[in-house]
């Protein structure tokens, strides 16, 4: 262990990492969300950790201990991670956006709660688009090495391929989450890693902490 952890490329470099799921406020009680344990995110931090970088993890609305080692930056919102994950990017070697981002948030947020004696049907809630974190990092990006998940139900790979570019991203992390028994609020993942110049990476089903793990270490060779 060691011996691996001096030798890691990831020794002393600066990683940001998101985990959870966004929400977004309708009122001062309820929200828009995803579905996110914020498991993988967080064992991506231990793991980069254990490889000996510095490691910011923002968090939305996850209940996971915190890793050791970690800096743990709690946000609440789409927005309010893009603020925490701005405020880090010029001096960040690794981004991993490992969180279930809101896609869409409430045009307005009701300052008191929405009482259901106030009418028979809510007649709407309009939604507009969150900015796309990882888009508006790789549009950005200098030296830094950006990892977006891609969370899918159909065509895994085609549809990674298609994020990883759209994003300028150098490695897409695809899951397909409608696998029973792995993904979301799961302890185990299967996934397929995707880059730009290196041939797809297969990671079959495992325990979060042994795929995180081994994620670490591609991104380590790679970066
Ligand atoms: N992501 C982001 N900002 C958003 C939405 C997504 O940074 N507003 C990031 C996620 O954290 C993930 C990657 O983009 O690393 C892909 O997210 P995903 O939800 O799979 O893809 P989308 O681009 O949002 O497209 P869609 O949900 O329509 O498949
Ligand atoms: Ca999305």
């Amino acid at each position: 262990e060691s011996c691996r952890l001096s030798e890691s490329n990831l020794k002393n470099k600066n990683v940001v990492i998101t985990a959870g799921g966004t929400r977004e406020a309708i009122d001062p009680v309820r929200y828009i969300g995803n579905n996110s344990s914020g498991k993988m995110g967080y064992a991506l931090a231990q793991a980069a950790a254990y490889a000996g970088a510095h490691v910011t993890l923002i968090s939305a609305n996850s209940h996971q201990p915190k890793p050791n080692g970690v800096k743990l930056v709690p946000v609440t919102t789409a927005k309010e991670m893009q603020t925490a994950v701005e405020a880090e990017f010029a001096k960040t070697d690794v981004v991993i956006m490992a969180a279930a981002v809101a896609d869409y948030r409430p045009e307005e947020t009701f300052d008191h709660k929405i009482k259901k004696d106030s009418a028979e049907s809510l007649e709407k809630i309009t939604l507009v688009k969150n900015p796309d974190i990882l888009a508006t990092l790789g549009q950005q990006k200098q030296n830094q090495f950006l990892v977006g998940f891609a969370a899918e139900t159909t065509e895994l790979e085609a549809f990674a391929q298609t994020k990883l570019k759209a994003k300028n991203a150098d490695m897409v992390i695809a899951n397909d989450v409608s696998q029973a028994g792995i993904g979301f609020n799961s302890d185990e993942n299967a996934v397929v890693v995707i880059s730009a110049d290196e041939a797809k990476v297969v990671l079959p089903k495992a325990p979060k902490t042994v795929l995180a793990q081994k994620l670490i270490e591609l991104i380590a060779t790679r970066i």
